[in-house]
């Protein structure tokens, strides 16, 4: 048979479109599915990237029928889809809205779930095809895989199509429970049918600074430590912890965020460029950089832990992280982590990476900021380049997309003053498509079956190889308070200060 010409993979005519299939979610009844999951899915509908099969499948212990689940997936996607309301997108999904009643711990729900996912196959046209959604605590992973085996559901030969797990975060506490989580997901399902969820891969701004650096000439011939002085790389949130404490308080920011999201863009910065984009030469150059990863000498000062009081943000008080419901008045839990690493390589050997992340900070920013070297020689005046700082590039990954170049111009005038000038790329100006939302780019790449943007469990563990001795170097000790609405710890600036620089103000 001639191939399809116009189903070329090359060929960026035509979207790519997943086979039919369905998507299962346990926890469908929580935060994530309701902000994020459905509303993802309605978007992916309303931009014509489902198959005419599919299937969003509800799995809760909620006494439901497929219509009242309908009636929450509506009103979830309504308020939360990034793309304008379209009643006859809904309609068309609306009679592929399933659920199935039950417990993690009932047999007999699970054989009902394994019976329905079946007659699916021939009612929907969705052959055997089934991603598992776990947007449930890590607690009840075990119990949830082992009724997928006993039922024979993540069985892609039994299926007779694919059988895909997602896996959303924490992956584990610490590499000990990371590796257990990491055995017991890829003893149920096929290690490349798992996909590990690191919501901030998603991202288009993230997704760019492979384009930045590998499509580009202009930046990687100074993408090293003979030109760049530092990076530092901001994740600040002007939120607290709502009503997270029972998750937030066992963690913290380390464990919350900088194990996955500002070690994936380290490493996304600082790797080699892949021998081409496939997934798996990607996480060889990832991995590469997560293992040359170097935590300072002395973890006591190059690192810094704070805990958020009560202050104003954005004119509204806020209260402190011990008086957030629910968290325990003595939590000696950090809210704020900064921290210098360095990377042994040749490429970056001497370039300190900063890194620092936040909750209840001033505002909500994420930012990576390269900075560069002085130039050697200045044969100017002293007074006239008074004004005039280090390069910088700064990849703006959130709320405001773009990059901006910072250098030194002359000042209009007589005098041969040169101070920072900006030059900016906004996404909302350069592109008249906005960016899809991180999910409904990696749930279309579940899928699809593109692993490129899924942290693999290696990714993980080399990660957790980072924290782990943070965590224990900082047992026992009590982080610096800083207030609501601030930019964090004195203590953070007076890290910088020691290797004689200043955190950029976002
Ligand atoms: C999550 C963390 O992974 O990322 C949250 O658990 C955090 O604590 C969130 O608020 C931030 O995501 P985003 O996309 O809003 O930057």
């Amino acid at each position: 048979m001639l191939a399809n010409p116009l189903r070329d993979p090359l060929d960026r005519r035509l979207p790519r479109v997943p086979e039919p299939c369905a998507l299962v979610i346990f926890g469908v009844t929580g935060d994530l599915a309701r902000k994020k999951l459905l509303p993802a899915i309605y978007d992916l509908a309303n931009r014509g990237l489902l198959p005419p099969g599919f299937v969003i499948l509800g799995f809760a212990r909620r006494d439901w029928a497929d219509g009242d689940f309908e009636i929450v997936a509506r009103e979830a996607a309504q308020a939360h889809a990034r793309t304008p309301w379209r009643d006859d997108v809904w309609a068309r999904l609306s009679g592929s809205i399933k659920f199935v009643p039950g417990s993690f711990d009932d047999d007999a729900a699970f054989d009902n779930l394994a019976r329905t996912l079946n007659a699916l196959g021939e009612s929907h046209g969705i052959g055997g095809n089934v991603a598992f959604y776990l947007s449930i605590p890590p607690a009840t992973f075990p119990v949830v895989l082992k009724q997928m085996q006993r039922t024979g559901m993540a069985d892609n030969e039994q299926s007779g199509g694919w059988r895909r797990v997602v896996v959303e975060k924490p992956f584990g506490h610490d590499l000990a429970s990371a590796r257990a989580l990491n055995e017991l997901v890829d003893d149920v399902f096929s290690a490349h049918d798992v996909f590990r969820i690191d919501h901030y891969l998603g991202k288009e701004t993230v997704q760019n600074i492979m384009a930045l650096r590998f499509a580009n000439a202009l930046f990687e011939p100074v993408w090293d430590s003979r030109y760049v002085n530092s990076v530092q790389i901001t994740m600040a949130e002007d939120g607290g912890i709502g009503n997270r404490a029972g998750f937030y308080d066992k963690a913290g920011a380390a464990r919350d965020v900088l194990q996955n999201h500002l070690l994936q863009l380290l490493t996304l910065v600082a790797m080699e460029e892949p021998t081409s984009f496939g997934s798996a030469e990607i996480r060889t150059e990832k991995l590469k950089v997560l293992r040359a990863i170097e935590l300072p000498d002395d973890i006591a000062t190059g690192t810094v832990r704070g805990q958020y009081q009560q202050g104003w943000v954005a004119g509204d008080r806020a209260l402190g992280y011990l008086e957030e419901p629910g968290v325990p008045p003595n939590s000696t839990t950090e809210t704020y982590v900064a921290l210098r690493l360095g990377i042994r390589n040749r490429r970056w050997a001497g370039v300190p990476f900063y890194i620092r992340t936040g909750k209840r900070l001033a505002r909500r920013v994420t930012e990576i900021a390269v900075i560069f070297n002085r130039a050697p020689h200045q044969p100017f005046q002293p007074a006239d380049v008074e004004l005039l700082g280090n390069n910088q590039l700064v990849i703006r990954v959130q709320p405001d997309e773009g990059v901006t170049l910072k250098f030194g111009s002359k000042v209009p005038g007589t005098t041969m003053e040169v101070r920072d000038i900006t030059m900016d790329f906004h996404y909302g100006e350069a592109f008249t498509e906005s960016s899809p939302e991180a999910y409904e780019r990696l749930v279309l790449d579940v899928l699809l079956g593109d692993s490129t943007l899924f942290p693999h469990a290696d990714e993980v563990e080399a990660s957790w190889r980072v924290v782990d001795p943070l965590e224990e170097a900082w047992a026992g000790t009590v982080p610096f308070p800083y207030r609501a609405g601030e930019w964090g710890p004195r203590a953070a600036d007076e890290m910088l200060a020691r290797d004689n620089r200043v955190w950029r103000r976002p």
